[in-house]
């Protein structure tokens, strides 16, 4: 569906993509996960078309993202709200149908439709500068239906959103699965690759390093579980494979005070793959 050999990209004077290779599956939820100036929102600029390699190959089903027939079969939803605030939400839906190329006679039923997906049917009539940043950010999510593309590009769909917001979006994501659609994802929060996607590719410094479901990555990447024994004394760190032995072998510990255990997810990937921490963001 989605295949990048080797994309190089320099933005101004900074290398953004460093010979980026991605394959993307047709019908998958694919989580591209790094941290903030990895190379995320410039993947996806190339990858509906707005910006072209310097080097290296772009497709779309074989198609080069900047042809128009290629770019009817991808919605972006940008990281950047691209909203008019001065309209509502249901005239933004019409105008972006419009721009899109949806049929004029087929406009009215597309926008009440997207509306009633993202839940803001009550609300259609209301100005967006008026919206909280989770109805902005729903909206945003349609704004990318709109012309119903095969390919769904979402970045960082989550940002600054309540959790109601989040849930609402986390749902919208399975429901445009569900319609067989393929979606790339993308974020710098690992429990949202954890929990929508089917594959997650890590990628950092304009490339990417690893790429696989999140038990694969966990098992090849993750390192090993840590089983810490708390003791008034201090506490004993043992890495382990087995860790319901090392619990096993200190049930009668009288001077162990308590126990943690510590799985590996994403995070350690991360860690592994980088040697800094996902969640601290940048370099
Ligand atoms: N228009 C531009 N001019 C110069 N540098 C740019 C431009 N756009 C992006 N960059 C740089 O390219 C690198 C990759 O940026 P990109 O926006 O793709 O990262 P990102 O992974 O989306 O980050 P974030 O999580 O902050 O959205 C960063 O170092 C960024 O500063
Ligand atoms: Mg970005």
């Amino acid at each position: 569906m989605l295949r990048f050999e080797g994309v190089r990209k320099t933005l101004g004077r900074v290398e953004a993509l460093r010979g980026l290779s991605l394959h993307v599956e047709q019908g998958e939820v694919f989580g591209l996960l790094g941290p903030n100036g990895a190379g995320k929102s410039t993947t996806m600029s190339i990858a509906c078309g707005l910006l072209a390699p310097d080097e290296g190959l772009a497709r779309i089903n074989g198609a080069n993202p900047r042809d128009a027939e290629a770019r009817r079969s991808i919605g972006l939803c940008a990281q950047d709200l691209a909203l008019y605030g001065k309209l509502t939400a249901r005239e933004n839906l019409g105008f972006f149908a419009k721009a899109a190329g949806v049929p004029g006679r087929s406009i009215r039923r597309r926008v009440d439709e997207l509306l009633d997906l993202i839940g803001l049917t009550d609300r259609a009539g209301d100005r967006v500068d008026r919206y909280s940043g989770g109805m902005k950010r729903r909206l945003n999510f349609a704004v990318a239906l709109v012309h119903d593309p095969e390919l769904v590009l979402l970045d960082e769909p989550t940002v600054g959103v309540d959790p109601h917001s989040r849930t609402a979006i986390f749902e919208l994501v399975e429901r445009v699965r569900a319609g067989g659609k393929t979606v790339v994802y993308t974020t710098h929060y690992m429990e949202e690759a954890q929990r929508l996607c089917d594959r997650v590719g890590i990628i950092d410094h304009g490339r990417l390093l690893e790429v696989g479901t999140v038990p694969e990555l966990v098992k090849r990447r993750g390192g090993r579980t840590v089983v810490t024994i708390e003791r008034g004394e201090g506490n004993e760190r043992i890495e382990t494979t087995t860790p319901i032995a090392v619990l096993a072998a200190h049930i009668h510990d009288a001077d162990a005070t308590g126990v943690r255990v510590d799985v590996p997810d994403l995070e350690s990937v991360f860690l592994s793959l980088t040697g800094r921490e996902l969640r601290d963001g940048g370099d």
